[in-house]
């Protein structure tokens, strides 16, 4: 029987699935190749999900109006006026994500290296993505001068790019686009009618609260959709409780309303009960802040260190300062990585796994160079595998001290020690 097209599993999902089974076998790895926050489900939120199982209804497409005024109210804290009506929550924002590109004509440009999804979303959805490398300092956006060239070069060769999407905070650089930096993409956005996906799944993971985030929905109201969630933010990924929020005037209606279309035949809702979460956690009460601000320093303090572990190493990286991710380049010590057979993202993957047992997630997912010696690593997944490791770990004020943490960290150090010495 045939099938239309060569179907692959998201290579984290995939990976995923891979240390499953070798760990079954009693073998010992060190996983950095998920973006899942692991951390137990904050008390009261499992309360308000229990609290909800009564909502058995399907009710409305884009939420009932309770939640969507929750979620407005939580764009309104963030400097963004939102009328309920401009809202649509989902089972997760990657559903939501995928029915922009569905409803919105014409191809993507995305950052270079960007979220393993948005390209594969965009075949999916009968688009090209045409990668745009990211400046030297933060991923998360194309270079400006890079994204006007990409469009002018792609535009001559017959395509139609049409959307731009932007991580902010990203994965996998962890990196934050300062405020500058997003003014000057909304204008090369509106210099050439570009919609602007904001994907902020990251947005309240930023390891100091000080830093300066401004959407380009501030800059570009009329053109950026943002979507969110909360599988980060609360460590709620298999919740599937995601958001989007459209822009206001005809446009945006018209983009919200195909999106609107699209759920109503593939996922309808919303689970009930995951509505009574998601009201409970846009309303952000004081107890959630706090859950939320100790995460945030756990999340830092672990991807300081892995970051230091790599840049003593031998790479250049950028210093994480949001998400749970970092992204080394051993660049720099190419010559010795080729005498262990490491002369590309996959071999150095491949060998960082077969040597050291450390899974890693190859930059060349990422549609980064396959040539370049760069990879992803998820920090997120060293806080414990049991439920009390992980509680320690959000309590403590100095995690990466702690005897679980602190053995991973000395195994990855070890082991990139000897990589390029
Ligand atoms: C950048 C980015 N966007 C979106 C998602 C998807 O999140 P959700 O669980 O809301 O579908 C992820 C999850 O890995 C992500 O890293």
């Amino acid at each position: 029987m045939a099938v239309v097209a060569d179907w692959k599993v998201s290579p984290n999902l995939g990976l995923n699935q891979l240390v499953a089974e070798r760990r079954a076998t009693g073998e010992s790895i060190v996983h950095l190749a998920f973006g899942e926050a692991r951390l137990p489900p904050f008390a009261p939120l499992a309360e308000q999900l229990a609290a909800g199982a009564g909502r058995n209804a399907y009710g409305p497409v884009d939420g009932r109006l309770a939640v969507r005024t929750e979620v407005a109210d939580y764009f309104r804290r963030r400097r963004l006026p939102t009328d309920p009506d401009q809202i649509v929550v989902a089972p997760g924002s990657k559903p939501l994500l995928l029915a922009v590109q569905y409803v919105v004509p014409g191809d993507v440009l995305l950052p270079c290296p960007a979220w393993n999804t948005y390209a594969p979303q965009a075949r999916l959805a009968g688009k090209e993505a045409i990668d745009v490398p990211i400046p030297a300092e933060c991923g998360g956006v194309p270079e400006p001068a890079a994204l006007r060239a990409a469009i002018v070069a792609a535009r001559a060769r017959g395509r139609d790019p049409r959307i731009v999407v932007l991580t902010l905070p990203d994965n996998p650089t962890g990196t934050l686009t300062p405020p500058e930096l997003v003014r000057e993409i909304c204008a090369v956005a509106r210099e050439h009618d570009l919609l602007i996906v904001s994907d902020e799944i990251y947005r309240d993971v930023l390891h100091d609260p000080a830093t300066p985030m401004l959407s380009p929905a501030e800059v570009a109201p009329e053109r950026t959709v943002v979507t969110t969630g909360l599988s980060k933010s609360l460590a709620l990924g298999g919740w599937r409780i995601g958001a989007a929020r459209f822009p206001q005037g005809q446009w945006g209606e018209r983009i919200r309303a195909g999106v609107v279309s699209v759920a109503s035949e593939v996922w309808s809702v919303l689970a009930g009960p995951m509505q009574q979460v998601a009201e409970y956690a846009f309303a952000e009460p004081a107890e959630l802040r706090a859950r939320l601000a100790a995460s945030n320093r756990l999340h830092g303090a672990v991807a300081r260190a892995v970051h230091r572990i790599m840049v003593g190493a031998g790479a250049s990286c950028r210093p994480p300062t949001g998400a749970f991710y970092v992204y080394p380049d051993f660049e720099p010590v190419r010559d010795a990585l080729a005498t262990r057979g490491a002369t590309d993202s996959a071999s150095l993957a491949r060998f960082l796994f077969d040597a050291f047992g450390i899974v890693v997630l190859a930059g060349h997912h990422l549609g980064d160079d396959p040539g370049a010696l760069r990879f992803k690593a998820a920090t997120s997944m060293l806080y414990g595998d049991t439920v009390q490791e992980q509680s320690m770990a959000l309590e403590s004020g100095d995690p990466t001290a702690l005897p679980h943490i602190s053995r991973l960290l000395e195994r990855i150090e070890d082991g990139f020690a000897k990589l390029s010495s």
